[in-house]
């Protein structure tokens, strides 16, 4: 199964409902056999991507390839992509089997169906379970029985919208690494839609961060959780303290960057930097211990995580957050390593 090679491109694809722009020129190359993940907040077309790449939607400009192969006129049909969507649409009146099975009506195995079904079953771990109905499944089984049926036709591309976004927390944890080893089994090309930034984070051999219509930021998970390019990818994946400053090069002391000026305040940082810029720092870079960049700030509130404690600090009328080992209060000194900060032009 799956053995197909198939990379899948966008160039500059748009789409307007109405007055209302969904998608504002979207360029995507996912390469064959990736897990891609589209991540953004709500309303900033992700599904609108997914269904113009489905085929269930016609871009108003742009073009989709699936390799060579110009999809952009083809009907969902056409297109070998397999689907599955955010609310469980499994058919309440068929079994298990009968659901999977469904998904094999146009595109009949060369041997037999139950068989096929069985083998798919297994791959999402369900065998054993064909006679029974949806609504005797959990959230979790239902979405792997959608699984199943959207790979029952060998689909060259797999599709997935939120499918997970229904189910409880550790449910979705578990079943997103379940979800991960099937794509891998099957080396199937995939492109994954979430809202929730863990999980793309997790997930993904690479990712695009989405923003109203355009994609901010393409990269593998570590890479741009660590050098997000905008503000807006720096506060969206994962948490950050961004603060307004200016820079000025060449003046960074012991490190020999540069230093930017946030208020009275100089923080010196790593790279080349000068004009108005963001200073990013991310909450598990503040350090109540650190020798560089150090700053008094005011504890306004302390949360428990489990594991650490998510400390609220209020430095000259700015909020700030750090991750701390420990909650603290009152006043504390802060500070961070010149290179855990990043720097963006403003
Ligand atoms: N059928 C439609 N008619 C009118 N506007 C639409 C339609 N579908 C989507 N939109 C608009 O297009 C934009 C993108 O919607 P889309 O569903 O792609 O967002 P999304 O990123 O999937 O959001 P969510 O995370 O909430 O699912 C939104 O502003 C939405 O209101
Ligand atoms: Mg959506």
């Amino acid at each position: 199964m799956g053995a197909v090679t198939v990379t899948l491109h966008l160039d500059g694809v748009t789409k307007d409902y109405g007055d209302a722009t969904a998608l504002r020129g979207i360029d995507l190359d996912v390469e064959d056999g990736e897990f891609f993940t589209l991540v953004g907040p709500s309303g900033c077309g992700k599904t609108t991507t997914l269904r113009c790449i489905a085929g269930l939607e016609a871009p108003d400009s742009g073009t989709i390839r699936f390799g060579e192969r110009d999809v952009s006129g083809l009907p969902p049909e056409d297109r070998d992509v397999g689907v599955v969507f955010q609310h469980y649409a499994l058919f309440p009146t068929m079994t298990v089997r009968e659901n999977v099975a469904y998904g094999l009506q146009f595109d009949p195995p060369a041997g037999s169906v139950d068989e096929r079904v069985d083998e798919l079953l297994a791959l999402v771990d369900l065998s054993g379970m064909g006679e029974r109905m949806p609504d005797e499944l959990s959230g979790g089984q239902r979405q792997r029985v959608a699984l199943a049926r959207a790979l029952a036709p060998e689909p060259d591309v797999l599709l997935l919208d939120e499918p997970l976004s229904a189910l409880d927390a550790r449910l979705r944890e578990q079943l997103r690494l379940e979800v991960k080893r099937v794509q891998r089994e099957l080396g199937i090309t995939t492109v994954y839609v979430t809202h929730d930034q863990s999980e793309a984070l997790a997930v993904s051999d690479r990712l695009a961060v989405i923003h109203d219509g355009r994609v901010e930021q393409v990269g593998d998970p570590e890479s741009v959780y660590e050098s997000p390019a905008t503000r807006f990818v720096a506060e969206f994946l994962g948490e950050n303290n961004c603060l307004d400053g200016r820079a000025s090069r060449g003046v960074g002391g012991e490190t020999g960057g540069s230093v930017v000026t946030v208020g009275e305040r100089e923080f010196e940082v790593a790279g080349d930097h000068a004009g108005p810029v963001t200073l990013c720092v991310r909450p598990e870079s503040l350090d109540a211990d650190a020798s560089h960049n150090q700053f008094a700030a005011r504890v306004t509130d302390v949360e428990f995580l489990g594991d650490a404690y998510r400390v609220h600090f209020d430095w000259n009328g700015r909020p700030i957050l750090a991750r701390l080992d420990e909650p603290l209060s009152g006043s504390v000194t802060l500070g961070f390593a010149p290179d855990d900060a990043t720097v963006l032009e403003r």
